[in-house]
């Protein structure tokens, strides 16, 4: 048998902080709570310790007995920021209050808290400090095109908005990217029904497909496919938009849709053999693509790593002026 005191030794070396209460009154305290709070013993918890949100505690203190005889072990746990003196200010804690034993225990779990606003600041930075300046230019050269007549400057205003809008699509696919990577974003999967999701991509991309007259033949054997919305129609749109953009003039892209796989095949320039592995890489665009059509790189990086949040593999078959096919499968081997 262990006796007390070893017992305290051992909570010593622990990093989360012990208190052992009696009722409302500190009755032990470990190291670690000695570094945050100072002297504890003695005193009553609530004194103690400046809850941000203080009720809580007093909640899980008193809840009704029902709630531990459904299991005699019930740890209540939930976060909450607590003042700290000797810290110098609000922390984070996640706060665990054992009924049985009187035990309440407490991570400092302000790094990870802080970690996660940083990436949603990084975030909101790319959303709000960027994509509102150019939506602001945007209008304005809307309203300037508008009011102007001489033919020569709505040539160099219509300059200004394609290259207004060529940044706001670079900031929204930056965008895309850093959340995916910071792991923000979290598929949800829902029945999508494809034929529906299909046409409005094509919709989407109606200007382009016009421009170079292309033929899209869909082969479509499903109704319906549990995917995630967005990554899904993504994906369809920056595939679909390369094989018309990499195409010749008058040619047929053909999509196939089954339950495992997306194929998208085009007869256009093709991708030389060692430039297939770059193509994913941001802002990688090849020689021939460059000729063909305007583009910022950035299209194939996200369908990249929009497929691997949703676990999906993807394959290139391309030869050059021959053309390419690119094949999604919904499920990685
Ligand atoms: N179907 C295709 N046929 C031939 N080349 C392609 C095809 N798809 C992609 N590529 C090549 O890969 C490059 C990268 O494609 P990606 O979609 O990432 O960028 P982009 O089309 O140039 O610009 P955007 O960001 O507007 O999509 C293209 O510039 C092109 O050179
Ligand atoms: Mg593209």
């Amino acid at each position: 048998m262990i006796n007390l005191s070893e017992v305290h030794n051992i909570l010593d070396y622990l990093d989360e902080i012990v208190f052992l209460l009696e009722n409302v009154t500190v009755i032990y305290a470990n190291k670690k709570a000695k570094e945050y709070f100072g002297d504890c013993e003695g005193y009553n918890i609530f004194d103690l310790l400046v809850f941000e949100k203080g009720s809580l505690l007093v909640e899980a203190m008193h809840t009704e007995k029902s709630v531990s005889s459904v299991n005699d072990d019930a740890i209540i746990t939930f976060e909450d920021r607590i003042f700290s003196n000797r810290r110098g200010g609000w922390l984070y804690f996640k706060i665990s209050y054992i009924k049985k034993n009187s035990l309440l225990i407490l991570r400092d779990i302000s790094e990870e808290r802080n970690l996660q606003e940083v990436k949603l600041n990084i975030s909101s930075l790319i959303a709000h400090e960027l994509k509102n300046p150019i939506g602001v230019l945007l209008s304005h050269i809307s309203e300037l095109l508008e009011d102007e007549d001489d033919e020569e400057n709505i040539k160099q205003f219509l300059k200004i908005e394609k290259q207004a809008l060529r940044l706001n699509r670079i900031v929204e696919q930056i965008e895309y990217i850093t959340m995916a990577q910071l792991g923000l974003y979290t598929p949800k999967n829902v029945s999508i029904n494809i034929r529906k999701m299909v046409d409005s991509v094509l919709d989407d991309i109606a200007g382009l497909i016009e421009l170079r007259r292309a033929k899209v033949e869909k082969h479509i054997n499903i109704d319906y496919l549990d995917a995630d919305d967005f990554i899904l129609r993504t994906i369809l749109k920056n595939l679909l938009s390369n094989a018309v953009k990499y195409s010749f003039d008058n040619s047929k892209v053909i999509l196939k849709i089954t339950s495992e796989y997306i194929s998208v095949r085009d007869f256009g320039v093709g991708i030389p053999d060692e430039e297939i592995p770059k193509i994913f890489n941001r802002f990688y665009r090849t020689s021939t693509g460059v000729k063909m059509a305007s583009g910022s790189g950035l299209g194939l990086a996200v369908v990249k790593h929009l497929a691997n949040i949703a676990n999906y593999k993807i394959e290139v078959k391309s030869q050059h002026m021959i053309g390419t096919e690119f094949i999604v499968y919904f499920r990685k081997e």
